[in-house]
Parts: C-alpha cells; structure tokens; sequence
C-alpha cells in the first residue's frame, strides 16, 4: 500500500515536469529556426544589394553604349578646341581640326575621346569610376589594369559580363566590365589596326559605390530584425501557454485518474462486505429464531430471561447492521483515529 502511493506522488511530479523538459526542446528548435531564417534572410538581402549594384553598373554601361554609339554614327564629332578639349594626337583622319568661316577652331572628338570627358564628369557628379580600355591599347594611358585583363581575357573566351565587389579608395564599390564590339561604324578608324565587323574592340569597366545599397539593406534588415524578434516572441508564449494549459489538463487527469482507483478499490471492498453480510444473515437469522423459541419456553430463572433477551438484541443489531451494509449504494466517510472509515449508516440506502 504505501510503496504504491509514493509511485502515484511520483507520476503525478513527473507529468508536467517532463512538459516543460519538452517545452524547452520546443523553444529551442524555435528560436535555432529563427535564427537560421534571420541568417538566411540576411543573405539574400546582402545578394539583392549586390544585384541592384549590379543592374546600376549595367544602366552605367549602357549609357556610355548608346552616346557612343551616336557619337561613332557620325564618325566623331566636331568641337571647339579648348584648353581642356584640344586636338587628339591618336586620331589621325583626314580633316580632324578644321576652322569655321569665322574663324572659330574645331576639332574631332572620336567616340573614346568623348567616354573619357564623360567619365570625368560621371566621377565628380556621381562617384561612378568609369574606364574604356583594351588589350591592345591605341593611346597607352589607355591600357587595363589587373583585373580589366582578366575581364577582357574573359570576354575572348566568350563571356560577355564580368563584375565583383571590389574595393576601390577604401570603399566597397561593384566592379562591372562588358566588352566593346566592333561595328560597321568604328571601322572607319580602327580597321587600320586590323579589326574586322564582331572582334572585341575593348571594353568599359564600371565601379559603383556600394554605399546606398548597403544602407537600404541594413535599415531594411533593422525592420526584419524586429519582425523576427516578435515572431519569436509570439511563438515563446505560445509554447508556454499551450504547455501550462497542457500541464493542467495532465494534472487534472491524474488526480482523476487516482481517485478512480481509490474508488475502485472500495468498491471492492465493499463488495466483499456486502458477499461477506449475505452469509452472516443466515447464522444471524438463525440464532435470532432460536433465541425466540427459548425465549417462549418456561424459564422461571429471570436473569437467563434477561441473558436471553440481551443476546437477541445485540443479534438483532447486527442483522441490522449487516442489511444497512447490502444497501450500500454510495458511501460515506466519517473521520476516526485510524482514519477514515465508511459511514455505514450514512451510507445504506434506509438511511
Ligand atoms: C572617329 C574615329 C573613331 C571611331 C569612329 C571609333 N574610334 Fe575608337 N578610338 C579612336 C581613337 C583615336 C582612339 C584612341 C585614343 C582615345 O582614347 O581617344 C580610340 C580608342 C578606342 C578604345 C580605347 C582603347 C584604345 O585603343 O586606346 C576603344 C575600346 C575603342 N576606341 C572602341 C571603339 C569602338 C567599339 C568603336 C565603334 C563603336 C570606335 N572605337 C569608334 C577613334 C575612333
């Protein structure tokens, strides 16, 4: 008896204790979930800001295409000679400085002439470092760097984009570079350096700030950070919530499940008492009838009378006690010094 009542205390600590074991399990897989999503966002935030550089470089590069394409259409264009703009020592055609009937100098800007100008201007205005090259330099000052090289070696295997994150001056800037294919219109000058109509002329490489694209993505990623947080959040005191409720309902259902058991244990009992006082009403009735009978015989001697009497009475009792104990339909306990005991007169349905 007592060793399984410390099993019962036992198995009612261990329930719930063992739910919050889970519930630790549970948070901890959340917030490693949260964490990896966070990680995995992060990243494909960092590659949008590299993509948005990307497709800004490629806009950078496209300009430059499509003024240089105007600008070879016309096989260069005239204008005045300034200290800044004067006369291309590499560009030799026929008519190249000419001088209007006023007087007024001009001069040949040839389409790589003018991307210089240009990206002198897009440097200052918009920090866009920008470089025409090639491997076989006209004008020397002209010629790749290391990386350029390794583009325009690119772009003859077939390769017709290379970019990366560079830093340039300290800072992180996205490197593009896309070659310059000859045209019909570039042969005018460069056929005498041997270029047919497809070979690659060249090409412009174009280095854009990452700044602002980072920027937009750490305050977009500071928003992220917060609506994480609260989805974490949500799913701690969910999984507390749903844990206490589930630790009750387990609760409830041991104390249930215990007082079951100590119901039907009694019922046994009781069962037993019941079987037991049906065998006893025989005897009792028994001794009862005989008890009568003598009681009816002449007994001069009082005190036997009275014996008599006595013994019916208390066998009387008993009967009593033992048809009050068939009826027993529920119980009823009382308190006594060794505990508690069923009330049987409480309990019998006479009662
Ligand atoms: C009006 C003449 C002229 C035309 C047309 C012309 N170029 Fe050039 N190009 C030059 C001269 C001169 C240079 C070298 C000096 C300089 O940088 O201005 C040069 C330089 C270049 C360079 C820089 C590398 C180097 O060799 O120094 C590239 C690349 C280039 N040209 C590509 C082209 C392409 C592609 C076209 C056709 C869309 C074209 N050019 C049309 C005259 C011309």
């Amino acid at each position: 008896m007592q060793n399984t009542s410390v099993n019962q205390n036992n198995k009612k600590k261990l329930g719930p204790k063992l739910l919050w074991y889970y519930a630790l399990g549970v948070i901890a897989v959340w917030s490693l979930f949260i964490s990896l999503s966070l990680v995995w966002h992060h990243k494909i935030m960092s590659s949008g800001a590299l993509d948005a550089a990307i497709i800004e470089a490629r806009g950078v590069f496209q300009n430059h295409i499509i003024y240089r394409s105007w600008n070879a259409g016309h096989g260069g264009l005239y204008a005045p000679i300034t200290p800044k703009t004067q006369p291309n020592p590499y560009l030799d055609i026929p008519e190249r400085d000419v001088q209007t009937v006023h007087g007024k100098k001009l001069t040949i800007i040839n389409p790589s002439f003018m991307t210089r100008q240009v990206n002198e201007m897009a440097l200052e205005k918009f920090k866009h470092i920008s470089h025409i090259t090639s491997l076989k330099p006209v004008r020397i000052e002209n010629k790749p760097d290391e990386w350029e090289i390794g583009a325009l070696k690119n772009f003859e295997k077939g390769k017709d984009e290379v970019s990366s994150l560079e830093i340039i001056n300290g800072t992180e800037h996205m490197r593009l570079m896309r070659p310059l294919i000859t045209e019909k219109s570039c042969l005018k000058c460069h056929a005498k350096q041997g270029y047919r109509l497809g070979d690659i002329r060249g090409g412009i490489s174009v280095a854009v700030p990452m700044e602002p694209h980072f920027s937009i993505q750490i305050s977009n990623f500071k928003s992220f950070i917060i609506i994480y947080f609260l989805v974490w959040i949500a799913g701690l005191f969910g999984t507390i919530l749903f844990m206490t409720i589930l630790g009750r309902q387990i609760e409830q259902r041991l104390i249930v499940e215990k007082e079951l058991r100590r119901r039907e244990k009694l019922e046994g009992v009781i069962e037993m008492a019941r079987a037991v006082c049906h065998e006893l009403n025989q005897p009792l009735q028994m001794i009862i009838g005989n008890t009568e009978i003598l009681m009816l015989d002449d007994i001069d001697d009082p005190s036997v009378l009275a014996r008599i009497k006595i013994i019916k009475d208390q066998v009387d009792r008993m009967g009593k006690m033992t048809r009050k104990l068939i009826s027993i339909a529920s119980y009823k306990t009382m308190d006594m010094p060794q505990g508690k005991v069923i009330d049987i007169n409480k309990s019998s349905k006479d009662h």
